[in-house]
């Protein structure tokens, strides 16, 4: 319909100059808030005749596959329809506000009236359609692309539904990375901080009568000698990472599906380079005994954010490759079964035409529910009121579509606050700053807390200080190394100072507190070791001005429960047994994580269980 009124107004401006009428061209640019701060967004709007002809938009600093893909398609969607009044991206909301407010301007300043641009565009229903394909993928995100990819390297027809306008989910908001355990990269860093992994064994104990735990702990300490006795390479081990996993989780995770999630990681990284997509960066993360997480880097080797730099390359895969078919804005919302197997999926697309994929398997990857903040306050009450860190689509929808034809669900109540959530804007200030060496300290300029704990245990000290906040504090060397933290300077995100005492007045902490607790800080990172909160991971001393700090408080970051696989991803009824042409992959599934998840383990379980549903519903589909 927009095209058709876009045609319409161009035939009439045609018409127009056909009669001998001089169409009168002008031209507006005017700017916006972006992602990337204020004027960071640049519109230019040309009309003839009072119709909008013309629209071009530039916002380098916005995020990419986030922010830049509304760059990319609303500019076309403001001039088809002939007003600014179009629909935000999902995942791109300040990017595409800001994208508005800038077309708003560029109106006025070519002397129209924006007031005479604000009618919505009708959208006219589609038709119904059905689509037939081997295999019906519902989620765009990585674990979704993942099996598509999969899938299709297998010679199978894939189609893959995703409710919002950009394909990504959560995946393209993961900062961090992805762990891994014995890779070529971690033997290929010769650093070697063990502190970590003895404080691990000693947590262990805790968890004696959890069998699955007392076994891994006994297996690492068997490894753990033999490696003193013969140090070769990096020591980390298949055990040790199920075994931070599990503590990670309080025990609650299902060990099996810990394994097989840990055992497919190294094989996991070397398929991600069949579609370039190259994790060699390997740093400390929370909860992980060694160095263990796997990052990318810009070709200047400054590590960047992991999920923006991994979707455009899975999205160009699955584009380039004829077996796979995306439709966005296409929500699916039943299940269709046939005596009692999963056929296909019924959904509603984007005009609110009914779209139907019959289908030999059904793979959901709708990811989570931590943008339900209904649903995360009814199982977990206590959150109530939390920011999120989530994608817009992380509504919980495969749960509850699972449910509805008998799937069974495990550990829904077990949601994952951050404690580095930007407090104003609830954007992720990656737990990797800390994991490089940043430090947290409360109103007081103290700190109170081994920052690289688990996030279950850092978010709670967190809450319990002044205000239920603190600052993450990082020093110019950090920030030189890091195109992320730079990207937080560009948001507008950091305060600075060129001493610790002008640092805490930018930021109303007291400068002499703040002064000593670096101080102190950067003789324990010199000594490797932390007697206030015996911190094993310690990096470089924060002692290079400028100094930077953000202001971080907790927010919801993710559900841990959700549908009840195997080991197969074959997704389970409530009575244990499997629901044949059913699978899950990625944060629609619980179990892997139990009670809290680890840090660079989300990435890890998109690609693993991804590329084992994939392959599952090959095998079913035959
Ligand atoms: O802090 C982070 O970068 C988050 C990573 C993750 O949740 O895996």
């Amino acid at each position: 319909m927009m095209k058709r009124i876009s045609a319409l107004l161009l035939a009439l401006v045609m018409m127009l100059t056909m009669s001998g009428a001089v169409a009168e061209t002008v031209t507006g640019t005017g700017t916006g808030t972006g992602y990337a701060g204020e004027n960071a967004i640049t519109v230019t709007v040309t009309l003839t005749d009072g119709v909008i002809t013309a629209v071009t938009a530039e916002g380098s600093g916005e995020t990419q596959g986030i922010g830049s893909k509304a760059i990319e398609s609303l500019p076309a969607a403001i001039q088809q329809g002939n007003t600014w009044n179009v629909d935000v991206l999902g995942s791109a909301t300040i990017t595409s506000t800001g994208i508005i407010e800038a077309t708003k301007a560029a109106l006025a300043n070519a002397g129209v009236n924006p007031d005479d641009y604000a009618a919505k565009a009708e959208a006219v229903k589609a038709e119904d359609a059905t689509y037939e394909a081997d295999v019906v993928i519902v989620g765009a995100g990585g674990a979704g692309m993942t099996a598509a990819l999969t899938a299709a390297e297998a010679g199978k027809k894939v189609i893959i539904l995703e409710s919002q306008a950009l394909v990504g989910g959560n995946t393209v908001k993961a900062t961090g990375g992805m762990n891994a355990a014995k890779t070529a990269h971690q033997d290929n860093n010769t650093f070697g901080e063990t502190a970590g992994l003895e404080k691990q064994l000693k947590a262990a104990e805790a968890y004696a009568d959890n069998a699955a735990i007392a076994d891994l702990t006994n297996k690492v300490t068997v490894q753990w000698n033999d490696y003193q006795a013969n140090p070769v390479g990096y020591f980390d081990s298949v055990e040790l990472m199920q075994l931070d996993t599990m503590i990670g989780g309080k025990g609650v995770n299902n060990p099996e599906l810990v394994a097989t999630m840990v055992n497919g990681t190294a094989d996991a990284i070397d398929w991600l380079k069949t579609v370039n997509i190259d994790l060699h960066d390997v740093a400390s993360f929370g909860g992980a005994s060694v160095k263990r997480i796997h990052r990318p880097t810009n070709a200047e080797g400054k590590t960047v954010s992991v999920g923006a730099y991994m979707v455009p390359l899975m999205e160009t895969a699955c584009a380039n490759n004829e077996n796979i078919t995306i439709l966005l804005e296409t929500t699916a919302n039943t299940i269709l079964t046939k005596d009692g197997a999963a056929c296909g999926v019924v959904a509603t697309g984007k005009t609110g035409e009914t779209v139907t994929v019959n289908a030999k398997a059904v793979i959901l990857a709708t990811g989570g529910f931590g943008a339900n903040l209904e649903m995360v306050a009814e199982l977990k009450p206590e959150l109530n009121g939390f920011m999120t860190t989530n994608a817009a689509g992380l509504l919980g929808q495969g749960i509850k579509m699972a449910e509805a034809i008998g799937a069974a669900t495990v550990d829904m109540n077990q949601i994952q606050i951050h404690p580095t959530v930007q407090a104003d804007t609830a954007a992720l200030i990656t737990e990797g700053l800390r994991g490089d060496g940043a430090i947290l300290v409360n109103a007081e300029g103290k700190r109170f807390i081994d920052e690289v704990g688990t996030r279950d245990v850092v978010s709670a000290a967190e809450i319990a200080q002044t205000g239920s906040y603190s600052w993450l504090i990082v020093d110019d060397a950090m920030l030189q190394k890091s195109t992320v933290i730079q990207g937080y300077v560009k948001k507008g995100f950091v305060f600075t100072g060129n001493t610790y005492e002008e640092l805490g007045a930018a930021i109303g902490v007291d400068g002499a507190a703040l002064t000593e607790t670096m101080n102190t800080w950067n003789g324990y990172v010199e000594a490797k070791n932390d007697p206030d909160f015996g911190r094993t991971s310690f990096a470089n001393p924060l002692n290079t001005a400028p100094y930077y700090a953000i202001k971080v408080t907790a927010g919801i970051h993710h559900t841990m429960g959700g549908l009840q696989i195997n080991t197969n991803t074959e997704v389970l009824d409530v009575n244990g047994n499997v629901i044949p042409g059913l699978f899950a992959a990625g944060e629609v599934t619980g179990g892997v994580h139990g009670a809290n998840r680890l840090g660079g383990n989300a990435v890890a379980d998109i690609v693993v269980f991804g590329r084992i549903a994939g392959a599952a519903a090959v095998e079913y589909a035959k």
